[in-house]
């Protein structure tokens, strides 16, 4: 056709963008450059982290989130996450124009080089795993994905020849390449045919579709920090574990997380080996801290002190007994077990050691809660006040002030996701308690306690839903938490707990659901009571 020239558009070969011969050369320096930019989807726990320390390394960092005041505090140079060093990372990529802050996905995907998930992925844990049966665990246990979802598609509409996308939450094994790599395949894809017509009018012929490892490339690669100490962890202490769709995809993978991972990278041979690999990690965690509770439980009952006996066996190279407690929490180590559960049954195998291990964690708050209750029957006894025996209808619980330490998930945190606190108050609130209190040291305020039925604002708000009297407060003043309490249990092994003293305590009794106290230094405080888990009433 005589009247019509092909229309360049920027990415219109097959070749990418760096040219044939020197395809993945100086991506270090054009990154360090601005050339080429990162840009990081979902800037919660383990987003922020990682755009933190890519304007570390000098990079030109694109974030976005869908919760607006996430994005509002990241355009301040902050963050809600307290993760050290990442404000002052921000802060500085402000100050260098290399931080750029969207509300827009697709234009965060068309103006950066290289795509980062850090979308969450969970499951329903409103449900206890040992009531999914069979066929209804499929839809239960099964991940969640949306978010993982919204996001490939928003990318994918931005994708350009050339580009790297990594999925980094931990999820399901196939999901990298049976869910993100679809969805990018059908979307993506460029007009590579645009014409201009003599008019000077453009008209889009049709939409090449983009092919993996050829148009763009696909990695997996699981975070694996512990929070708190996100940034040390991702620049000094781990390799990164990376996996590609393809030895390209592998190999500019490489390249790329060599430049922020001093210990290197581990390169996997299979995608779904790297999604194993995280779950896997989460899972010997889960499991071992099941043995340690069946254990410790044995020891309560047998009168056997489980802490001497765990240190001694420990003591042994190949022993490494976990540590036993009120329950597991956060948003990895109880959310994993699921997926692979899932897929077990789907794939018609039995995962029962794993499984087994999600029914023990998970029935140890209400355990717990029942083994501290013996403390405040024993009270009772010694007041000889109305409330009688366990067994008896009158339960001793009933009205009790219930103090309860800690609502992170775990010491030294803020993070309140999937706490087991939340369970034990469950656990209260059945026993018809008056009042629970939570104190932690860290956490100011906490929306989840109103998912829990209670109405939160402060210490001393009275619940007004229906059926309930229970009035829960939070606190971080322990002796506003104590005072006037019938029994304490402590829930989170923060630092701060560990230095508790008698006085502290005004003699309530305390349940250690943490073996954190040093009980020997309250031996000689007058009629104090205290037990805790591997430590049972025949310890005391
Ligand atoms: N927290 C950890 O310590 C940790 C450690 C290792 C792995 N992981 C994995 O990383 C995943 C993410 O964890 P996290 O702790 O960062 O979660 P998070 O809840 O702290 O942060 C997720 C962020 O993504 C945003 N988001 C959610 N849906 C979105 C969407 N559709 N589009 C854009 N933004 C969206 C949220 O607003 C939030 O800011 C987890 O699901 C887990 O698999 C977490």
């Amino acid at each position: 056709m005589q009247d019509i020239e092909i229309f360049s558009s920027t990415y219109r070969n097959s070749t990418n963008r760096y040219g044939k011969k020197d395809e993945f050369s100086n991506i270090g320096k054009k990154i360090k450059d601005g050339e080429l930019k990162i840009a990081v989807y979902g800037l919660g726990h383990v987003g922020s982290p990682i755009a933190a320390v890519w304007l570390r390394a000098g990079a030109h960092v694109i974030v976005t989130d869908k919760s607006s005041l996430v994005l509002e505090n990241a355009k301040k140079g902050r963050t809600h996450v307290p993760e050290p060093g990442v404000n002052e990372a921000f802060k500085k990529g402000l100050d260098e124009n290399r931080f750029e802050v969207y509300e827009d996905p697709v234009k965060a995907s068309r103006d950066s080089f290289f795509k980062m998930i850090c979308v969450p992925v969970l499951t329903d844990q409103t449900i206890p795993i040992n009531r999914y049966r069979s066929s209804d665990s499929h839809t239960r246990n099964s991940a969640d994905l949306t978010a993982v979802t919204e996001v490939t598609k928003a990318i994918s509409k931005g994708l350009k020849k050339g580009d790297v996308v990594a999925l980094n939450p931990s999820v399901p094994p196939g999901t990298t390449e049976e869910i993100v790599l679809p969805i990018i395949e059908q979307t993506a894809g460029c007009m590579d045919n645009n014409i201009v017509l003599k008019n000077g009018n453009k008209k889009k012929v049709s939409k090449k579709k983009f092919q993996v490892e050829k148009d763009f490339y696909l990695l997996y690669s699981p975070e694996r920090i512990f929070e708190g100490r996100a940034i040390e962890d991702i620049e000094q202490r781990y390799p990164a574990i990376l996996s590609g769709v393809g030895p390209r995809s592998l190999d500019i993978g490489s390249q790329l997380y060599s430049l922020v991972f001093r210990k290197g990278v581990i390169k996997m041979s299979s995608i779904q080996s790297a999604e194993a690999e995280k779950l896997f990690e989460g899972i010997y965690r889960d499991v071992n801290i099941a043995l340690a509770n069946e254990l410790a439980k044995f020891c309560e009952k047998k009168g056997i002190n489980f802490w001497e006996t765990r240190a001694a066996a420990n003591s042994q190279p190949y022993c490494h007994i976990h540590k036993p407690g009120v329950g597991v929490g956060g948003a990895c180590i109880p959310i994993y077990p699921r997926f692979i559960i899932d897929i077990a049954e789907k794939i018609k195998m039995n995962c029962d050691i794993t499984r087994l291990g999600r029914i023990t964690n998970e029935s140890m708050p209400a355990y717990c809660v029942k083994q501290a209750v013996q403390l405040l029957d024993e009270k009772n006894r010694k007041q000889n006040t109305k409330r009688t025996c366990v067994m008896e209808t009158n339960h001793p619980a009933k009205g009790a002030i219930i103090t309860l330490l800690g609502i992170a998930f775990r010491g030294g945190v803020s993070d309140t996701r999937l706490s087991p606190t939340y369970m034990v108050v469950d656990e209260f609130k059945k026993l018809k308690v008056s009042e629970i209190r939570i104190h932690d040291p860290l956490v100011k305020d906490d929306p989840n306690l109103s998912g829990l039925g209670l109405k939160y604002g402060g210490p001393k708000v009275k619940n007004t839903e229906k059926n309930t009297k229970v009035v829960i407060t939070l606190t971080q003043r322990l002796d506003q938490a104590i005072t006037g309490a019938d029994l304490i249990m402590l829930i989170t092994d923060h630092p701060q707990y560990e230095n508790l003293k008698p006085r502290d305590l005004h003699g309530v009794p305390f349940y250690d659901g943490r073996g954190l106290l040093d009980i020997s230094r309250f031996v000689n405080y007058n009629s104090f009571s205290s037990i805790g888990v591997g430590k049972g009433i025949g310890n005391i």
